[in-house]
């Protein structure tokens, strides 16, 4: 494994926002086990973007899940704050890998769901988020319904639901997964921009090593399944980033050493039970 050391950004000697040790998950299918996470050990420190990349259905999702509390691992610890974590449903900020507007609500009452259902009156939920649709590109669109919008727009939408429930670590499952290569490029920008004002701390599911090296601070590249840790590099590039940097030397040293690590994964044959 080509490791670079976890570090604290900066250099601030505080524990992780989260914190995995040696999680393993293993779903039965059909009553023949399928491990689907391998002793996995990723930390993601306060303020800090890192990324998560590998083959389809090499667990990213399932892992995500876990840090969220959807779902407990066979195995393993996982601490927020340096205290092991448990009833953390609902501490985190998740944005599933589909965006899960619901259809009934207008945009406005989409983004207030998750501040709903802590306990806040509609009425001032949707004023916090009022306050926000400029910044999200939404402005205008507050009574429309999700079906009326650009993948764009609900992409952000989805976005605001989860950074108006402000939580001090946000999970994000191929965000700009379904967006065409132009809207993609200026949501990246965009997200940056958002994530440089926020100090949250950010893990991102992506199958694009671009976008992964463009944004983060951390990658990890998990191997097929049962996804393992193989490689967790450091993106030693200045901030704040731009879109120029793609051609920078560093940068395609940085894309070529990804790329030749999950072109190794994609290369092995993974086991055939379940679907990715
Ligand atoms: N709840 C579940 N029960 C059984 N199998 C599951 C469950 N969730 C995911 N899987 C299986 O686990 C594997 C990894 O899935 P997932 O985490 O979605 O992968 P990724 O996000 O990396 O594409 C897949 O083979 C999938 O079918
Ligand atoms: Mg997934």
């Amino acid at each position: 494994m080509t490791s670079t050391p976890p570090h604290a950004p900066g250099g601030i000697a505080s524990s992780p926002k989260i914190e995995l040790e040696g999680v393993c998950q293993t779903f039965l299918i059909n009553g023949k086990p399928l491990p689907v996470l391998q002793g996995i050990d990723l930390r993601v420190y306060r303020g800090e973007f890192v990324s998560l990349i590998g083959p389809s259905g090499c667990g990213k999702s399932t892992l995500l899940n876990i840090i969220a509390g959807l779902e407990e691992p066979t195995q393993g610890l996982i601490r927020t704050d340096g205290r092991q974590a448990h009833g953390r449903l609902g501490a985190i900020g998740y944005m599933h890998q589909k965006d899960l507007l619901l259809p009934w609500r207008t945009v406005l009452d989409n983004a207030v769901l998750g501040l709903e259902l802590r306990g806040m009156s509609r009425s001032q939920a949707r004023r916090q988020a009022l306050g926000l649709m400029e910044q999200f590109g939404l402005k205008g669109f507050e009574g429309s319904y999700p079906s009326l919008l650009s993948g764009g727009m609900r992409q952000r939408a989805a976005f605001l639901r989860t950074v108006l429930a402000d939580q001090e670590v946000i999970l994000l499952d191929e965000p700009f997964g379904a967006l065409d290569a132009l809207t993609r490029a200026n949501m990246q920008e965009w997200l940056l921009g958002l994530w440089e004002s926020w100090g949250k701390a950010v893990l991102m599911v992506t199958h694009d090593v671009e976008e992964a090296l463009l944004l983060s601070d951390r990658l990890y590249v998990l191997t097929a399944r049962p996804g393992r840790v193989k490689m967790v590099l450091s993106v030693e590039l200045k901030r704040p980033r731009r879109y120029e940097m793609v051609t920078s030397e560093a940068f395609v040293r940085m894309k070529a050493q990804v790329i030749a690590t999950l072109r190794e994964e994609g290369s092995r044959p993974t086991q055939s039970e379940g679907q990715a």
